[in-house]
C-alpha cells in the first residue's frame, strides 16, 4: 500500500473513489458541500430522506458519472462532531477503503478539510484505518479473491495544505499498521505452518530488516537453565519450544522495559483435553507473542528511545504419552514449584518463566499479554481486555494507551484473597483456582514471578479473535496488543 499526501481539492483529482466525510446531525462540511453543489444536491437529500444516516463507520458509495473527476465517491460516515476522536477517523477510513475495493477502486482519495483533530493524530489515524481495513488473510486461497490482483494500491490523503506533522502521522500509521498486520498473519496462519521453530524465524528475519538483537534458547538451554514449568508444558509435543529473546536498544544506558507474550502455538488443552467445538481458534493463543514481536518491531521503526526486551516462550500443548500431568509438580526458573491440577491452564506456566527471565534484566517495567483465560471473554466480552498488575502508574498508562488505540482494558482487582485460592497442599501453589475469579487467579499466579517489579498483566482471551467483521478488523485475528504496546512504548516515561 503505498500512502502520500498532496496537497489539492479532490474533486480535480483522478482516481478510481474518493471518500467524502459526512458529520452526524449537521449541515454538510467544507469538501462535502462543495461536491454536493457540483452534483446538484445528491448528498444534501440522501441525507435529509434519511437513506444516509452518518454513524461512524457507515459507508454509502455514489456514482458523479463524470461530474466530478473520481469515479466513486464514498460517502463516510463519522458520527456526531463533538464525539470526533482518533477512533471515528480509524473506523470511518477503514470502512471507506474496503468500500472503496469493494466497488473496484484501485486508489482512494482522502480529503481532510474539516476534519478538525491534529493533524499528526489525523495521519496517523487514517493511515492506520486504510491499512488494518484492506486487510485480509489470503494466503490460502487458490481462487478467490484473485490473489489481490484487484486490491487497493495508493491512497492519497488530499489537504489544502500539506504539513509536515500530517505526513509524519501519515507514515508513522502505516508502520504500525503494517506490524499489526504482521500480527494479525501470524495469529491467522494454522499451528501445523505457525510453530514454535517458524516463529523463532520470523523473529530471526525482523533481527535482519529492523535494529533488533534475536537470541533463541532451545530445550537443552531451557534444561540448564532450569525452566521447568515451560519444559512441562512442552513435553507433550513433538515440535521443539523455542525461548524467543528480542532486545532493542534504543535507549542508551536506560533500564530496561520487558513485554512478555504468551506463545503457546497450539493449545488442545493437553491431558486435561478441550471439547472439539472451536478448538480450531486455538491457533490463536500465540496472539501474546505476535503482538510483543509486532510491538518491538514498531519500537526498532519508530526508534523510541527506550531499550526493551521482549520475550516469547513458545510450544504446543499437546497431550500424548510424554505429556505432563495433572497432580504433576513443576519446578519453574525461579525454584518456586506449581501443582499442575489442569494441563490447560498453560499460559500462567509458560509465563512464570518468562517473567522470571524478564526480571534478570532488572526492567522498570514488564507487561504481559497473553490469551489466558477463557474467564476473561466471559466477564468483558470483546470489548476490553482485561487488565491486572501492581503498579498504578503502569496501569495509568495502559489505560491511556487502550483509549487512544482503541484497544481498550478494563482493570480487574488483584486483591490478597484472590491469591489464596491458588494454594496447594503439596507444593508452593497450583496452577488452577478453581471457576470463581478464573481471571484474576491466572493474575495471581503470575504475580509471584515478577520480584514486585512494576508489572501489568493483559489478558487478550476475548478480543484477539473476532467471529463478526468490523470496520477496521475483518473477520479471524484482531492483532491485539500490537498497536496497544506501541503507544504504551511511545508514552512511556521513566518513573
Ligand atoms: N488459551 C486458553 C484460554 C482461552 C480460552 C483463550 C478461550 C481464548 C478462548 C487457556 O490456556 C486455557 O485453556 N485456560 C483455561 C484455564 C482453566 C483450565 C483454569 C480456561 O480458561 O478454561
Ligand atoms: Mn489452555
Ligand atoms: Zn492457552
Amino acid at each position: 500500500m503505498k500512502i502520500t499526501v498532496k496537497s489539492g481539492r479532490m474533486e480535480t483529482i483522478r482516481s478510481g473513489a474518493a471518500m467524502v466525510p459526512v458529520f452526524e446531525g449537521e449541515k454538510l462540511g467544507a469538501t462535502a458541500m462543495r461536491i454536493d453543489r457540483a452534483l446538484g444536491g445528491t448528498i444534501a437529500r440522501l441525507i435529509e430522506r434519511g437513506d444516509l444516516v452518518p454513524k461512524a463507520g457507515t459507508t454509502f458509495v455514489l456514482y458523479p458519472e463524470g461530474k466530478i473527476a473520481p469515479l466513486r465517491l464514498i460517502l463516510a460516515g463519522f458520527g456526531k462532531r463533538s464525539e470526533l476522536k482518533a477512533e471515528r477517523v480509524r473506523l470511518a477510513a477503514g470502512k471507506a477503503a474496503s468500500a472503496a475495493r469493494s466497488a473496484g477502486s484501485r486508489d482512494l482519495l482522502i480529503p481532510i478539510e474539516g476534519i478538525g483533530i491534529d493533524p499528526e493524530q489525523l495521519g496517523q489515524a487514517l493511515a492506520e484505518g486504510v491499512v488494518l481495513g484492506l486487510y485480509r488473510f489470503l494466503t490460502y486461497k487458490t481462487r478467490e479473491e484473485g490473489n489481490g490482483k484487484k486490491d487497493l494500491v495508493s491512497c492519497t490523503i488530499v489537504a489544502s495544505k500539506v504539513s509536515a506533522r500530517l505526513q509524519k502521522g501519515a507514515r508513522t500509521g502505516q508502520i504500525i499498521a503494517e506490524a499489526a498486520s504482521m500480527a494479525r498473519d501470524m495469529v491467522n496462519t494454522p499451528s501445523a505452518d505457525m510453530t514454535p521453530a517458524v516463529i523463532a524465524g520470523v523473529a530471526k528475519g525482523l533481527a535482519r530488516t529492523h535494529r533488533l538483537r534475536v537470541r533463541v534458547l532451545e530445550r537443552a538451554d531451557m534444561q540448564k537453565l532450569g525452566m521447568g514449568a515451560l519444559l512441562g508444558v512442552a513435553s507433550g509435543s513433538v515440535k521443539p519450544p523455542k525461548f524467543i529473546v528480542v532486545e532493542y536498544r534504543g535507549g542508551g544506558k536506560r533500564p530496561w522495559i520487558a513485554l512478555v507474550g504468551k506463545t503457546i502455538t497450539f493449545d488442545s488443552g493437553g491431558i486435561s483435553i478441550k471439547p472439539p467445538e472451536n478448538m480450531d481458534k486455538m491457533k490463536d493463543d500465540m496472539s501474546g507473542g505476535a503482538a510483543v514481536l509486532g510491538a518491538i518491531r514498531n519500537a526498532a521503526s519508530l526508534r523510541l528511545p527506550l531499550n526493551i526486551v521482549a520475550l516469547l516462550p513458545s510450544t504446543e500443548n499437546m497431550p500424548s504419552g510424554s505429556a505432563y500431568k495433572p497432580g504433576d509438580v513443576l519446578r519453574t526458573l525461579s525454584g518456586q514449584t506449581i501443582e499442575i491440577l489442569n494441563t490447560d491452564a498453560e499460559g500462567r506456566l509458560i509465563l512464570s518463566d518468562a517473567l522470571t527471565y524478564a526480571c534478570r534484566y532488572e526492567p522498570a517495567a514488564i507487561v504481559d499479554i497473553a490469551t489466558l483465560t477463557g474467564a476473561c471473554r466471559i466477564a468483558l466480552g470483546q470489548e476490553a481486555s482485561g487488565m491486572l498488575g501492581n503498579d498504578d502508574r503502569l496501569k495509568q498508562l495502559i489505560r491511556e494507551a487502550g483509549e487512544r488505540t482503541g484497544e481498550r482494558v478494563w482493570e480487574l482487582p488483584l486483591w490478597e484473597g484472590y491469591c489464596d485460592l491458588i494454594k496447594s497442599d503439596i507444593a508452593d501453589m497450583k496452577n488452577t483456582g478453581g471457576r470463581d475469579g478464573g481471571v484474576i487467579t491466572a493474575a495471581c499466579l503470575l504475580s509471584k514471578f515478577v520480584q514486585d517489579r512494576p508489572w501489568v498483566h493483559l489478558d487478550i482471551a476475548g478480543t484477539a479473535w473476532t467471529d463478526k467483521d468490523r470496520p477496521y478488523t475483518p473477520k479471524g485475528a484482531t492483532g491485539i496488543g500490537c498497536r496497544l504496546l506501541t503507544q504504551f512504548l511511545r508514552d512511556f516515561k521513566y518513573p
